[in-house]
């Protein structure tokens, strides 16, 4: 079955949890999607698991609209957000209009998301008038973390706590249709789940939110730059994959790959024909010479 903002808004009221994992390129989305997960988030996550940057700052329009366009080709049933990238909705409402724009014509996102609170709440209103979808972003926003000192659990403490209060309820009234809470203290992120009306997805949240988001590299224990304690591997892809790479390299250089059942049969009459014509083109050649 097709997952929309509207399946998501009834598993919140019907207490069915929300499932979403990231994908960047078509053969992963495919098995996600074959999976049966609700939403497949084409995150600026790929700046730091796909791409090998340190932060996800450098991300540009061009790569999610790229990664984006593989993801919706894969996607059947799940529900594709793309991220709108750093500097792409910051800097004025008309640039988010026309950014999360991109992102579903040129790509086929069927929502974006965005990181932040009570200042990207006119963007929200605007891109949400243009018909387009918004999932907001709160707590740890990546692309704050030089604002942050570093990639730190937020909502501690009360200043901090009531200004996610704040900024989840203005983002709801902005029109979001859902809010990621990123790495904040589980019973805040259950208790703000309570109080608002649209769906939240947690990753570092606790499992009171109404649904659950990772990146798909660490949940299969493929990317071992950064390991968030909120991250579960729930299989040893990584392993895995190395495993695979290794044998091929061994039955390579060993010469037992590839074997027969691996090899086109060669039609030895051909062969032979081949081998006079190219025997007489020789001798011919250096008769002439
Ligand atoms: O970019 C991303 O993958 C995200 C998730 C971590 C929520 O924003």
């Amino acid at each position: 079955m097709k997952n929309t903002v509207q399946t998501l808004k009834h598993q919140k009221l019907g207490g069915d949890k929300i499932t979403m994992l990231t994908a960047y390129d078509y053969s992963t989305a495919k098995l996600i999607d074959n999976a049966g997960v609700n939403s497949i988030l084409v995150g600026d996550s790929l700046g730091m698991v796909m791409l090998g940057y340190d932060s996800t700052l450098p991300v540009t329009m061009e790569d999610m609209i790229h990664h984006t366009k593989a993801v919706t080709r894969a996607a059947e049933n799940a529900l594709v957000v793309a991220d709108l990238p750093f500097m792409s909705y910051q800097v004025s409402v008309e640039s988010a209009v026309i950014n999360a724009g991109r992102l579903m014509k040129e790509a086929g996102a069927h929502a974006v998301k965005l990181e932040g609170g009570m200042e990207v709440c006119n963007q929200i209103r605007a891109i949400t008038q243009s018909s387009i979808p918004v999932m907001g972003h709160l707590g740890l926003t990546p692309q704050s973390v030089n604002a942050f000192g570093g990639y730190k659990v937020q909502g501690r403490e009360y200043p901090a706590a009531q200004k996610l209060l704040e900024d989840a309820l203005a983002v709801q009234e902005a029109g979001a249709f859902a809010i990621v809470f990123e790495c904040i203290p589980a019973k805040l992120a259950g208790w703000l789940t309570k109080i608002l009306d649209i769906p939240t997805i947690g990753i570092g949240a606790g499992p009171d939110c109404d649904g659950q988001v990772l990146v798909y590299q660490d949940m299969l224990a493929m990317y071992s730059d950064m390991k968030p304690k909120f991250v579960k591997a729930f299989a040893a892809v990584g392993e895995l994959m190395s495993e695979g790479f290794c044998g091929y390299i061994n039955e390579t250089k060993s010469g037992t790959f590839p074997a027969a059942e691996h090899t086109y049969k060669t039609d030895e009459k051909m062969l032979e024909e081949l081998k006079n014509y190219y025997r007489e083109k020789i001798n011919e050649t250096s008769e002439n010479n």
